[in-house]
């Protein structure tokens, strides 16, 4: 365990003492080991190593696919379903490229169960889709749009019928305009109560098709670093510049609240017994060589992270790292202890959205790491902030074992992928390729090593309306033709049908 300050002894010992009671009491769920925050003790797997041929899953790893609604589904004015803030964002000139939109997106509410044919030829299992707020629940809260639950509801039919299980989000962006209108959204508390009212009221109508939840998709994204920001304009819906740091991470913590409260809204609610987690795209860090003195230093790192401190930590230990708080001073968010108890409820489960990360190394001045620039050559996929760190995925896995304590806390690659560079309208994405099978070695060396990771759902199923990007960066493994709808298959998806038939990379 590293060296604690004198002044922080007491609060460790007072903090170490109320970790007890809490997992004694079972608050803080079976799968964190005891690691007071601040003060973390490296942990190793809590499985030995796997005796697994190199490329090999095991057998029992779930392969999936995943999607979101306002990127695919369409229909945006259709069956009652009112704008959410990215209907609002995307129709707002100067916003999204090309002046893209998602009215009809991949017209997937129409299209949906040539979709599902599709999920079922790559053989997964498993596919991650999300709920628009504002299709089921029009104006945020009240009334129940039957239209757009029936939606889902045959949504999940069709997936049932073709033995994929769903699981589903109910928070990837799309906040109901009226909401924003109301109250200016997740600026005001009131967010949290109606949030967690929806996720009660969808594990209510719902819960007897979909049993794996999760609460919500990357607040990193969407609170902390593109919907909202401080100082720099902000590039996704709501696109709200706020007037502090404190204002910031405050809004911050507000999601993090929602999220507690969905969560136990779902679990009072659902008719069956349900797992609940989130997908969050929390920070990687890599050591630039793998040697003690820098694992220790990507350790440390990866605690004190801006977003890892201030989402992740809190997610999973119901509490801030201390020396995170004390680093931001007067700007850290204000909080309750009762708060802190409510955002850590146990999860079943931890979705890792994973596409880049960053280089540390160990140093001898404080705070004991450097962060490692990328060399102006380092190679990146087809969009501005796509870095290839390939170990990121396994690091973002092993560090919430080894740094967090969370040992046994199962996680899925809830999203991995990059956009092809392909312009010629040809569907040989060599380049994808070459990303997932780089990023799927690392999953796999994690699985191997004992580590808790037990599914992957590449990002995405099929090209769609990627936010500010709008259709000019392919994601899909399925190509979409937007003018005539057409779908089809790239070489990617013939390359994880390969992975998902053999359980081997091919
Ligand atoms: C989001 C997706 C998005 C993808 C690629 C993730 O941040 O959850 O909705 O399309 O990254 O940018």
């Amino acid at each position: 365990m590293d060296r604690l300050p004198e002044t922080s002894r007491r609060q460790f010992l007072q903090r170490s003492a109320a970790l007890t009671a809490a997992l004694a009491s079972g608050a803080l769920g079976s799968t964190l080991a005891a690691s007071p925050a601040g003060a973390p003790a490296p942990a190793s797997p809590a499985s030995p190593p796997r005796n697994l041929p190199f490329g090999t899953f095991p057998a029992d790893f779930r392969w999936g696919a995943a999607a979101a609604a306002y990127q695919i589904e369409g229909a945006a004015t259709e069956d009652g379903r009112l704008p959410s803030i990215w209907d609002s964002f995307s129709h707002t000139p100067g916003k999204v490229v090309n002046g893209d939109h998602a009215d009809v997106a991949c017209d997937h509410y129409h299209r949906f169960p040539e979709d599902v044919r599709l999920m079922a030829d790559l053989g997964v299992k498993h596919y991650r889709l999300s709920i628009s707020w504002s299709r089921v629940l029009p104006t945020g809260r009240g009334r129940v749009n039957d239209k757009g639950l029936d939606f889902y509801r045959r949504l999940c039919d069709e997936l049932g019928s073709r033995g994929i299980t769903p699981h589903a989000t109910l928070y990837h962006w799309d906040l109901p305009q009226a909401l924003q209108d109301e109250y200016r959204g997740w600026e005001d508390d009131r967010v949290i109560n109606d949030f967690a009212d929806y996720a009660g009221t969808m594990a209510r109508l719902l819960g007897d098709r979909v049993q794996s939840w999760m609460t919500l998709n990357e607040i990193q994204s969407f609170a902390a670093r593109a919907g909202y920001s401080y100082g720099r304009p902000a590039k996704h819906a709501p696109g709200i510049e706020l007037s502090s740091k404190q204002i910031h991470r405050q809004l911050v913590h507000r999601t993090l609240l929602a999220h507690g409260k969905a969560c136990q809204a779902l679990r009072a609610s659902s008719p069956k017994p349900c797992q609940v987690g989130l997908a969050e795209n929390y920070s990687s860090l890599v050591p630039l060589i793998e040697t003690p003195e820098h694992i220790a230093a990507a350790r440390k790192a990866f605690l004190e992270d801006e977003y890892n401190g201030g989402i992740l930590l809190p997610l999973l230990t119901g509490r801030y790292n201390e020396a995170w708080l004390a680093e931001r001073r007067e700007s850290a968010p204000r909080f309750t202890e009762a708060e802190m108890t409510l955002i850590g409820q146990p999860l079943d489960f931890l979705g890792f959205n994973c596409y880049s990360g960053g280089y540390v190394k160990a140093s001898e001045t404080a705070p004991g790491y450097e962060r490692v620039p990328l060399p102006s050559a380092y190679p990146k996929m087809n969009i501005s902030w796509l870095n290839v760190v390939p170990e990121s995925i396994y690091w973002g896995i092993r560090l919430v074992s080894e740094a967090v304590g969370a040992t046994r806390l199962p996680i899925i690659i809830s999203e991995n992928g990059c956009p092809d560079a392909r312009t010629d309208g040809g569907t040989d994405d060599a380049d994808r390729i070459m990303y997932l099978r780089a990023y799927l070695r690392n999953v796999q060396r994690a699985a191997a090593e004992g580590y808790p990771v037990v599914g992957y759902f590449p990002w995405s199923f099929m090209d769609n309306f990627e936010w500010a990007e709008g259709y000019a960066k392919r994601f899909g493994l399925i190509h979409v033709d937007f003018a005539t709808q057409k779908r089809t298959h790239k070489a990617s998806a013939a390359w994880y049908r390969e992975l998902v038939r053999t359980h081997r990379i091919p």
